[in-house]
């Protein structure tokens, strides 16, 4: 069993000289280090629809968080496994039983199938890795922000198997950390199934720093699916489909102006149908939900420090790639008073790239800890 006060213990070595001064009550700043070659450090990503894994040796990999079993006998010996992970799920996608671990498992109370599910996706971005035998395997993991305590303990006992020392952070952090936005920032973490909203202060954030929202990508895909139903009630598509049309051309706002194509077969014969009031109507709708949260999180805030935030959003994850997203953020702070947003630039790895920073900056004696703690 890991440490669960590993997450407050864990002292950041903090790169901006006034994010220091904010955290020298009750935080000490990282040691000097002392890794020796056979330590691997490994960031690691747990998202309900991606994970990502980077390691100190520079590997960086991703797979989808997706566990399959085959339906009977003749799917197992077809596919020739007892257990499908990742992307593969996909392709064999009609014998399998698929589940999305971090989905289905973190956020309700977990099956014994759940605790399974998430012991495999471990298992297989460990593999991804490829540690020596002689290395030590030091992991952060930065998993959904709603993991529950209860939770977050079967993440890691899951990782306590494959790795030498492990802590689980919250993601919106690990993303905030990796991109020094200790102080002062808001990251919204747009995911498939919730968004994310973590608000920095200098230090580990507490509960009161961050919110969840349950309306993200996963819900954009379902509100797209019927308003491409109510429009077009004779054209067929499956949601992989839809999927795809949004990852292609999602935006909200006039960030997209004029039809967008796309082929659906109507009683068996393709046929052009326009889906940007569909596409832009779905996206839309975690607006509100996203405008009350915002604004919320940041009245919460110590008032004087309130302007400065508004000025340091960043827009994370999968969802942060919807065209016009910063401008329509951007306009419910104008209500606020103003402020400005950017976009991460590399939403599939900021998480796993933070995660390994945070990994890179903990003091050694704490890793010796929470190995010895195992
Ligand atoms: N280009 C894009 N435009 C809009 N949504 C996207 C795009 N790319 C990915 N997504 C959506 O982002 C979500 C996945 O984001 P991600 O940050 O990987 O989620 P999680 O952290 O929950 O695994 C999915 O709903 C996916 O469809
Ligand atoms: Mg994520």
């Amino acid at each position: 069993m890991l440490l669960e006060s590993a997450c407050l213990n864990f002292a950041p070595n903090i790169r901006s000289p006034v994010a220091t001064l904010r955290l020298e009550k009750g935080q000490k700043v990282a040691a000097k280090k002392r890794k020796t070659s056979a330590d691997l450090l490994v960031g690691i990503d747990l998202g309900t629809a991606r994970s990502a894994v980077v390691t100190s040796a520079g590997t960086a990999m991703w797979d989808r968080s997706l566990v399959g079993w085959p339906r009977d006998r003749v799917a197992k010996k077809l596919i020739g496994k007892s257990v499908v992970i990742g992307n593969e799920c996909l392709q064999h996608r009609l014998a399998l039983d698929v589940t999305r671990p971090l989905r289905d498992g973190v956020i309700r109370k977990s099956t014994t199938r759940d605790e399974a599910a998430i012991h495999a996706l471990a298992d297989h971005l460990l593999e991804l890795v490829g540690a020596d035998d002689d290395q030590r395997i030091l992991a952060v993991i930065g998993a959904p922000a709603e993991a529950s305590a209860y939770n977050k303990a079967l993440l890691k006992d899951a990782f306590a198997e494959l790795v030498d020392a492990a802590m689980v952070v919250s993601e919106p952090f690990t993303v905030a950390y990796g991109l020094d936005l200790l102080i002062d920032a808001l990251v919204i973490d747009v995911g498939a199934g919730t968004i994310d909203l973590c608000i920095m202060r200098g230090t580990v954030p507490a509960a009161e720093d961050q919110r969840t929202i349950p309306q993200a990508g996963d819900f954009i895909d379902q509100q797209f699916m019927e308003r491409l139903r109510a429009q077009y009630p004779q054209a067929q598509f499956t949601p992989s489909m839809a999927v795809q049309w949004k990852e292609a051309h999602a935006f909200v706002g006039d960030a997209h102006a004029g039809p967008l194509e796309v082929s659906m077969p109507v009683a068996g014969a393709p046929r052009q149908h326009d889906i940007s009031a569909a596409l832009r109507g779905a996206c839309e709708s975690i607006l509100p939900h996203l405008r009350e949260e915002l604004r919320s999180l940041i009245a919460g805030f110590d008032p004087e420090f309130q302007e400065r935030v508004r000025q340091n959003v960043l827009l994370a994850g999968g969802g942060s790639q919807i065209k016009g997203l910063d401008a329509a953020v951007e306009e419910m702070l104008e209500e606020l008073g103003g402020g400005h947003v950017r976009v991460v630039e590399d939403p599939l790895f900021a998480g796993a790239n933070g995660a390994l920073a945070i990994a890179q900056d903990t003091d050694p004696e704490d890793w010796d800890r929470l190995e010895q703690a195992k």
